[in-house]
């Protein structure tokens, strides 16, 4: 291997490689000493490729500095690159050369790493789920990490803006959707708990041309005020009377527990009662106050 084939951040990396491998006393250089050296630089084009596939740059960074602590340490003598980074310089060089680019930079060093097998760094790619979803009756095709939160890749990666960000933690129900006919709240469950089969539907999706009873009552009575909870609030209005088409103010209590700031609890029961056919449903002039 020829150090004037890389381009100088390159080389940067394949030297500050060759120290961690030093310094930790591995019997070699590996694919993971190139990799933490490529994530460390600090103007290095790795951090930003790695963000823009939504991984999380220090989760990886961990898993690849315990990876090299696992290495088999030097009895004396020299490291050598291993056969594994040696294959990652070749493929490295063969990428530019496909991209006809006169220097090996350390973006084709990192798809090369990505392409490694049997290596610790390789698992980058395992870290990136590409998942087939059904959102709104359309499939998409996303790349994330498994743990990203469905509200993200709904929000940035389909781009659907309708389902909204309160809390993140399952507690206020502005990122409410339905998934196979469910309500669930988007910001708490994980990319990878979802199966290709499964459906989901956000705000965007509820009804052709807000055609739904729920976003009628709620257009007729004025519901809203803010309207940030909205989305979530009619998703779980929705949710609610197609199990229970008759609710009562308790059924509405106890099945919608979203948080609403402006208070505007009594127009929500009144909208719910009103898509339901309800004679209460009139209750519409009801002040935005308190739940209770
Ligand atoms: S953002 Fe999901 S419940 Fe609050
Ligand atoms: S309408 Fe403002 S938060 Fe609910």
């Amino acid at each position: 291997m020829r150090l004037d084939k890389f381009t100088l951040r390159g080389q940067e990396a394949i030297q500050t490689a060759i120290e961690a491998a030093e310094k930790q006393q591995n019997q070699q250089v590996e694919p993971s000493h190139l990799l933490f050296a490529m994530l460390e630089q600090p103007e290095g084009i790795v951090r930003p490729i790695l963000g823009k596939l939504g991984a999380n740059v220090q989760v990886i960074l961990n898993d690849v500095q315990a990876a090299i602590g696992r290495l088999p340490k030097v009895q004396g003598g020299q490291q050598y690159f291993s056969p594994g980074l040696s294959q990652v310089f070749t493929a490295a060089q063969k990428e530019a050369d496909s991209m006809k680019d006169e220097f090996v930079s350390t973006e084709h060093l990192l798809i090369a790493i990505a392409d490694a097998k049997d290596d610790n760094a390789g698992k980058i790619r395992e870290r990136t789920l590409m998942a087939k979803l059904n959102v709104n009756g359309k499939t998409f095709d996303v790349q994330a990490e498994a743990d990203t939160p469905l509200l993200w890749i709904i929000r940035e990666h389909v781009g659907l803006t309708g389902t909204k960000y309160g809390c993140g933690v399952a507690q206020c129900g502005a990122c409410s959707v339905h998934i196979n006919g469910e309500l669930q709240r988007s910001c708490s469950i994980p990319l990878g708990s979802l199966k290709a089969g499964d459906k989901i539907v956000t705000i965007e999706g509820l009804s052709p041309n807000a055609s739904h009873p729920i976003q009628k009552a709620w257009a007729e009575l004025d519901v809203p005020q803010c309207g940030y909870c909205q989305s979530g609030q009619i998703m779980a209005a929705a949710a609610l009377l197609k199990k229970n088409p008759k609710p009562t103010d308790q059924d509405i209590d106890q099945a919608m527990t979203n948080i609403c700031r402006c208070g505007t609890y009594q127009r929500i029961r009144a909208g719910v009662h009103l898509a339901a056919g309800q004679p209460n449903g009139s209750r519409a002039a009801a002040p935005a106050t308190s739940k209770s």
